[in-house]
């Protein structure tokens, strides 16, 4: 083993990139480094950074620059500290990168992770920068090492990258690559280990999650595999496509109880002229009947989305029904975007661009919208039950805080050694964001 080098992980950006980054560290473990929480004084810092709207695109040239005195020192006293852009904005600038920022020793693009190694031993010895932002044959998933370390108590496993859709504003397509579905009995020993090293619930990843097809049935089965793991608790999964919301997944969330009731299901727009122009291949009838079947499956279900605001050509009466349908369908806590034009999308280059007034007056009265509906979210929780699993310490000493099945964040007073387990919480209280609970009955939920 080489003597510990000080490695620092930077993320950006979605869970799929949270997860990447675990990987990049257990990538390079064998090698020494050792993560560490600052860049001061780190050999090798990993920017993982995000593609999808200009504002995260940016970021990452600011944190260059607030890396530069620290790479200095590091030279001044004789030493080295490396720079590495990894994520979306390595794979879709690649060399630009080197060129706006001199300091970034190498820029790797998310399916060149397990290169990783050879690319610093370069990097090294290199004058210049290092770059790969190729797209292997082989995928990355098989060649990233097992990990040794502990599991957080939810923890991230990603059965699918990359994604063929092709809606007109997104990135992802270009910087993640086509679809690709991992093999489930890898997916399912993976699973085994993390709930070995301390996971109770697992949240399936990928960017098109339930195009998923690396078992017979798709996600429906890979959940029901899953389920049946002794000592896992819990399952999410995201981020999910309505097209692709299959039978078998929807029966799924009827009769798999470690299937969690709540569901990111992004709509972005609620104009049936908006959502072709964005081809996102269904109208809101469409979304409308998958939220029924969802609903008849599990009367329960809380339903999440993403919305983008401002799209090229958006009128007042398209903006409107964006409104109506949010009104309609009643959400959970959701994300809404202004529109951002992201170079080499096809919508980028289209007519009728929203002047920068009109985005932000339609996100804020989207957000007003949205954020009366958390809002009821939340309060509709106070007075019931709720079984949460306890995921890390609360805000304040003597408190855990944890997720209802629901996807509410909760904290409640309750002692340490219940990390890991489920407990039948009194809701009490519910803040804008969250809410308090009070300790009823532990010990419940499936033996570990
Ligand atoms: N502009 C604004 N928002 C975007 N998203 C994706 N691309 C863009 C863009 N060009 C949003 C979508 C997606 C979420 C992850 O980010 O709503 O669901
Ligand atoms: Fe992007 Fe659309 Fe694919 Fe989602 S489904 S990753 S928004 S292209």
């Amino acid at each position: 083993m080489s003597p510990a080098k000080a490695l620092h992980i930077k993320t950006y950006g979605c869970q799929m990139n949270v997860y990447d980054s675990g990987r990049l560290a257990d990538a390079l473990a064998p090698l020494g480094y050792r993560l560490v929480d600052g860049a001061e004084g780190a050999d090798l810092v990993i920017l993982n950074t995000c593609h999808i709207r200009a504002k995260a695109a940016e970021k990452v040239y600011s944190e260059i620059g607030r890396l530069r005195p620290h790479k200095a020192r590091r030279r001044a006293a004789g030493g080295t500290m490396l720079i590495a852009v990894a994520g979306c904005v390595a794979q879709a600038e690649g060399a630009e990168i080197a060129r706006r920022a001199p300091d970034v020793d190498l820029v790797v693009g998310p399916q060149a992770y397990h290169r990783l190694p050879e690319l610093i031993a370069r990097a090294h010895r290199a004058g210049g920068v290092v770059l790969d932002t190729d797209f292997p044959v082989e995928p990355k998933f098989d060649h990233l090492p097992a990990s040794d370390r502990p599991s957080a108590i939810s923890a991230f496993l990603a059965i699918q990258e990359g994604c063929d859709k092709f809606c007109s504003f997104c990135v992802v397509p270009y910087t993640r690559g086509a679809e690709y579905s991992r093999p489930a009995d890898a997916l399912v020993a993976e699973a085994r280990d993390l709930v070995a090293h301390g996971a109770r619930e697992i949240t399936l990843l990928g960017q098109n999650v339930n195009a998923y097809h690396g078992a017979a049935g798709g996600l429906g089965d890979l959940v029901a595999r899953l389920a049946a793991l002794p000592g896992l608790l819990r399952l999410r999964y995201t981020t999910a496509h309505p097209l692709d919301m299959d039978d078998r997944l929807i029966a799924a969330h009827r009769d798999v109880p470690a299937l969690m009731p709540h569901l990111h299901l992004p709509v972005q727009s609620g104009s049936d002229t908006i959502l072709a122009a964005m081809n996102r291949r269904y109208d809101t009838d469409t979304y409308r009947r998958v939220v029924e079947r969802l609903r008849r499956a599990r009367p329960d279900i809380a339903l999440s989305s993403d919305f983008i605001v401002g799209f090229p050509g958006e009128t007042d009466r398209d903006f409107a029904a964006t409104l109506a349908l949010v009104a309609e369908i009643g959400f959970a806590p959701s994300f809404s975007f202004k529109y951002s034009a992201r170079p080499g999308t096809p919508a980028a280059a289209r007519e009728g661009q929203a002047p920068e007034r009109v985005k932000a007056e339609r996100l804020a009265a989207l957000q007003q919208l949205l954020d009366t509906q958390a809002e009821a979210f939340h309060h509709r929780a106070v007075g019931g039950r709720a079984t949460v699993l306890f995921v890390r310490p609360g805000r304040h000493a003597g408190q855990l805080a944890g997720r209802t099945p629901h996807g509410h964040a909760i904290h409640a007073p309750a002692p340490t050694h219940l990390l890991g387990t489920e407990a039948v919480l009194a809701v009490v209280a519910a803040e804008p964001h969250s809410l308090t609970g009070r300790l009823v009955e532990t010990g419940v939920g499936r033996a570990a």
